[in-house]
C-alpha cells in the first residue's frame, strides 16, 4: 500500500469551441515519498491534468485513485472533503488573501476542516511557517510581503493540513532564480524529512532534472 496517487487511462475532451481530446490514456503512479515533475510544451495539457489529479475537474472519463481508493464518481462535497485533507496544491500565482495575515491564511485550510481548535491550528500553522523559514512574518499581513516570501506561505498553507500529496503548477513560474531554488529546496526537504510525495509541473529543467523523475506530456499523452 504505497501509491498516494494513481490515474488509470484518463481521457478528456473539451467540447467548445469544437471537439478536442486534450488528454489521452494518461496512466501513471505516484509512491509515497516520490518527487516527480511533469514537463512539456505550453497546451500539451498539464493544467488540465493537475485540475482532474487534485479532484477539481470531474469531467473525464478514466479512473482516479488516492491514497488506493477510487475518488472518480464521488460526491462534491466529498470531493471537497477529500481535496482539502489530502491534497496541497500550490500555483503560479500564490492566490493569498491580500487583507488578512500570513498566520491567517496558512490557518485557513485547517479551519475549513475543523477537525482542530482554532489555538491547535495556530500552533501547527506556526509550525509549518518555522519549518519554511518565516516565522517571523507570521503578523505581518499578506500584501506587504515579498513575491519570494509569498510563495513561502502558499506552501505552508499547503501543508496545514498534512496533505498526502503536494500538487503545483508552476509553482516557480513567477519567481527569479534565487527563489526557485528556494522552493524547490523546500520541496526536496518535505520529500526526504517528512516522506510526503510530489508532483509538479514546470518549465525549468534544472527544475525537473533533480526531481526523481521526469513525466514528458506532448498533445495531451505522456511519452516517457
Ligand atoms: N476550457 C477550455 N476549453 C477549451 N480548450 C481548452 C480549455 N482549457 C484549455 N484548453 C486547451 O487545452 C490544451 C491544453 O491546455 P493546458 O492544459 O492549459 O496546457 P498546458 O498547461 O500544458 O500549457 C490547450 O490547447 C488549451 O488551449
Ligand atoms: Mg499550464
Amino acid at each position: 500500500m504505497d501509491k498516494v496517487l494513481e490515474a488509470k487511462n484518463i481521457n478528456k475532451h473539451f467540447l467548445k469551441p469544437k471537439d478536442f481530446h486534450v488528454l489521452k490514456n494518461i496512466s501513471f503512479a505516484i509512491k509515497k515519498g516520490e518527487f516527480a515533475s511533469i514537463m512539456g510544451k505550453s497546451g500539451s495539457g498539464k493544467s488540465t491534468l493537475l485540475y482532474i489529479l487534485s479532484t477539481m475537474d470531474t469531467e473525464y472519463t478514466g479512473e482516479l485513485y488516492l491514497n488506493e481508493k477510487l475518488v472518480t464518481g464521488r460526491l462534491p462535497s466529498e470531493l471537497s472533503r477529500i481535496r482539502n485533507e489530502h491534497i496541497g496544491f500550490v500555483f503560479q500565482f500564490h492566490y493569498l488573501l491580500s487583507e488578512f495575515s500570513v498566520l491567517e491564511n496558512v490557518m485557513l485550510p485547517a479551519k475549513k476542516l475543523a477537525r482542530k481548535t482554532n489555538q491547535e491550528i495556530e500552533f501547527d500553522a506556526i509550525q509549518k511557517l518555522k519549518m519554511l523559514g518565516i516565522e517571523n512574518l507570521a503578523k505581518q499581513k499578506a500584501s506587504r510581503i515579498s513575491g519570494g516570501e509569498k510563495q513561502r506561505v502558499a506552501i505552508a498553507r499547503a501543508l496545514i493540513n498534512n496533505p498526502s500529496i503536494l500538487m503545483g503548477d508552476e509553482p516557480t513560474g513567477n519567481l527569479d532564480s534565487y527563489n526557485s531554488d528556494n522552493v524547490f529546496n523546500i520541496f526536496k526537504r518535505l520529500k526526504e524529512e517528512e516522506g510526503l510525495s510530489l508532483l509538479v509541473v514546470t518549465h525549468d529543467e534544472d527544475f525537473a532534472k533533480r526531481t526523481d523523475y521526469i513525466i514528458e506530456m506532448e498533445d495531451g499523452r505522456i511519452i516517457s
